[in-house]
């Protein structure tokens, strides 16, 4: 049995008067992978950012519904909005590592959070690098500018940042649609690995990757839930026909 981390409950989302949200109801597992399919438009950022709250950064937005993390409602008004952040991380598609060297990307989430320790930070940004799988190739080149790794590397880096403040939940926005198919199998095998550690929802466009790296596949529709389950089943016998016509390419 695995418990749900995240539980959504018929949530709405407006931004203004048109509903890019509708209805969604929605269960993520605890240690695993859950990956979001559909057309382009159909809300899978918009749902993804719900998670962490992301949204409320964008004027004229209102959510209805429920949205638990560990049983708790995030929408509640006494919730601290920059700790929900901590625990629920975010990586989106184009990687956005600071203007600073690699040991102080990774470093700049634990400061903020008041460890001034040297050692400790050394520690930290040790493991969140190896974490991310990219210690390797970046530990000779820790002080230099993360703007000089590649995509894929700065893409690891921003995976890192994430691990170094301790996530429970990483939400994934199309991580890998910028790189090229090595770097992308590096970021999928990490996500299997990670997967241990983590909770893991990721956004993409690549059929072959939802059904490589996730155990649960949603497919969302103009705003709706279509169909959520077991990845080989959602990709061998889905129930629903617009499902089978999407990942079947006919459309989309
Ligand atoms: N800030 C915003 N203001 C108004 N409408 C928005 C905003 N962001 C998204 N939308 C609309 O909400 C709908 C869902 O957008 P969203 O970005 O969630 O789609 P998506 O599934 O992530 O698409 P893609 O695959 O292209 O990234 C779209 O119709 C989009 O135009
Ligand atoms: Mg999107």
């Amino acid at each position: 049995m695995t418990n749900s981390k995240i539980s959504v409950q018929n949530l709405n989302l407006y931004y203004k008067d048109f509903q890019a949200l509708k209805n969604v109801s929605l269960d993520v597992l605890e240690n695993r992978v859950t990956a979001l399919i559909g057309p382009s438009g159909c809300g899978k950022s918009t749902f993804l950012r719900t998670l962490n709250r992301m949204n409320d950064l964008i004027e004229g937005v209102r959510v209805e519904g429920k949205v638990t993390l560990d049983g708790v409602d995030i929408y509640r008004p006494d919730v601290d909005v920059v700790s929900l952040r901590k625990r629920v991380g975010m990586v989106f598609q184009k990687p956005n590592p600071f203007p600073m060297s690699v040991y102080d990307n990774v470093a700049y989430g634990p400061r903020i959070h008041g460890i001034k320790n040297k050692q400790q930070l050394d520690q930290i940004v040790e493991k969140s690098l190896r974490g991310a799988a990219l210690w390797d190739e970046v530990q000779d080149r820790l002080y230099k500018s993360a703007l000089g790794l590649s995509g894929g590397q700065q893409q690891r880096l921003c995976i890192a940042r994430l691990l170094a403040v301790e996530p429970e939940v990483l939400l994934m926005d199309e991580p890998t649609s910028a790189l090229d198919p090595v770097s992308t199998l590096k970021i999928e095998e990490l996500i299997r690995e990670l997967k241990n550690k983590y909770t893991i929802i990721i956004v993409t466009h690549n059929m072959q990757q939802a059904a490589r790296v996730s155990d649960t596949t949603a497919f969302f529709l103009n705003g709706d839930l279509v169909e959520c389950g077991d990845t080989g089943a959602i990709f061998t016998m889905p129930e629903d026909k617009r499902t089978e016509d999407y990942i079947t390419g006919r459309f989309g």
